[in-house]
């Protein structure tokens, strides 16, 4: 096999970036598409000249040989799982899911049924996140001592009222940290290291009309001495660039938004850029990355390797969010691995 059949489940903002990614690779054949919106699949289905569906079920039963998962974060397991039982591979959008059970059962579920499981971190595709990365792993930044991130963005009211999902627990599994900062925190983790325990707090400070947070602070201290500081909110009044540094004791290298900048003493700093294709699907802070990602999982499948983020690998930025929330909701430190109690949620922030 030199091409995979691959259907799109959820045509809502994310799936034009999965879409465009899909019916410009050689390695696939876009065969369907599905909302439960009749209007969205619809209109994806006509768009791409491709049978469009209402339920998954439908899909699943065409035995396209993979599913691109692009519908909220509650759903995630739920489909995934289907996907598996029935010999599909599953690339899914981050996060895998609402809780780190959700998102165990996914991966037994691909195991199980001999299924490739990936999960979207595409920022980990960018050319300046893979720099930094080097730049650690090498040893050039010296013993890393710290690092800190910074997510300042802007949703506003409207964003949470005009979705179905979104703002609550029980559907997008919390607020700024599982949605925006997620990304961040997944560089946080692959570049630092893993993590030894953490301490956070969270609050809803600006948004009467959600129920999850919308600021959230972090001190994370990892296995291998370095110690983290995080700080994301959503109230901020445009989308800044997203700002990780990483602090050795030879050098500094940051990243911010899709730039790279590395500093080691005595030497010139080097700067990367976002090479390539800047044509920007989507928005432009989802980065650019998601075709090479999307490339690479297909490759994988067709040479039958694991992809770089599997499953367990897509957990552990889930990980890294539900100790969070654990943390500020308890008030304690969480140590890692974190094995959170079966059916923990967070109370309503709602002042
Ligand atoms: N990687 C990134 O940079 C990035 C950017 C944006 C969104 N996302 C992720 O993509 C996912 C979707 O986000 P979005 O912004 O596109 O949301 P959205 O609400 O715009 O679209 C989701 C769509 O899924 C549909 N849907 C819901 N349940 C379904 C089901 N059971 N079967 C079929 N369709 C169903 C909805 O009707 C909706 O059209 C989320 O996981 C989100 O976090 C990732």
């Amino acid at each position: 096999m030199d091409q995979l059949k691959v259907a799109v489940i959820g045509c809502g903002n994310v799936s034009s970036v999965h879409l465009a990614a899909v019916v410009n690779n050689p390695r696939a054949q876009l065969v369907a598409v599905c909302d439960i919106k009749p209007e969205r699949a619809q209109a994806a289905g006509e768009a791409y000249s491709v049978p469009y569906f209402t339920d998954y079920h439908d899909v699943l039963a065409l035995k396209p040989d993979v599913v691109h998962i692009c519908t909220p974060h509650h759903t995630h397991a739920e489909l995934t799982i289907a996907a598996c039982e029935k010999g599909i591979h599953v690339l899914t959008e981050k996060p895998m899911a609402v809780s780190l059970h959700d998102a165990d059962r996914m991966i037994t579920a691909a195991a199980e049924h001999n299924v490739t499981l990936g999960v979207i971190f595409q920022n980990r595709y960018n050319p300046a996140s893979l720099a930094v990365k080097q730049a650690v792993e090498s040893g050039r930044l010296g013993k890393i001592k710290g690092a800190r991130m910074f997510v300042t963005w802007y949703r506003p009211d409207e964003y949470y009222s005009k979705s179905d999902w979104k703002g609550t627990w029980d559907k997008e599994g919390g607020g700024v940290l599982i949605d925006q900062a997620i990304h961040t925190m997944d560089l946080m983790q692959w570049i630092v290291g893993e993590i030894d325990y953490l301490k956070s707090a969270m609050a809803n400070r600006t948004h009467d009309i959600i129920d999850v947070e919308d600021v959230a602070e972090a001190t994370i201290h990892f296995k291998n001495g370095a110690i983290g500081s995080l700080y994301a909110c959503n109230f901020y009044t445009y989308d800044a660039e997203v700002f990780l540094e990483v602090h050795g004791e030879l050098g500094t290298a940051v990243i911010e938004k899709d730039k790279a900048r590395i500093r080691i003493q005595g030497q010139p700093e080097e700067r990367v850029y976002a090479e390539g294709d800047h044509e920007v699907v989507g928005k432009s802070y989802w980065g650019v990355s998601h075709k090479v990602q999307i490339d690479e999982f297909y490759q994988d499948i067709l040479n039958g390797r694991r992809p770089q983020i599997d499953g367990d690998e897509g957990r552990k930025a889930l990980e890294f969010v539900r100790a969070c929330y654990y943390s500020a909701t308890t008030g304690e430190a969480v140590h890692f691995p974190f094995n959170e109690p079966l059916g923990f949620t967070p109370p309503s922030l709602t002042k």
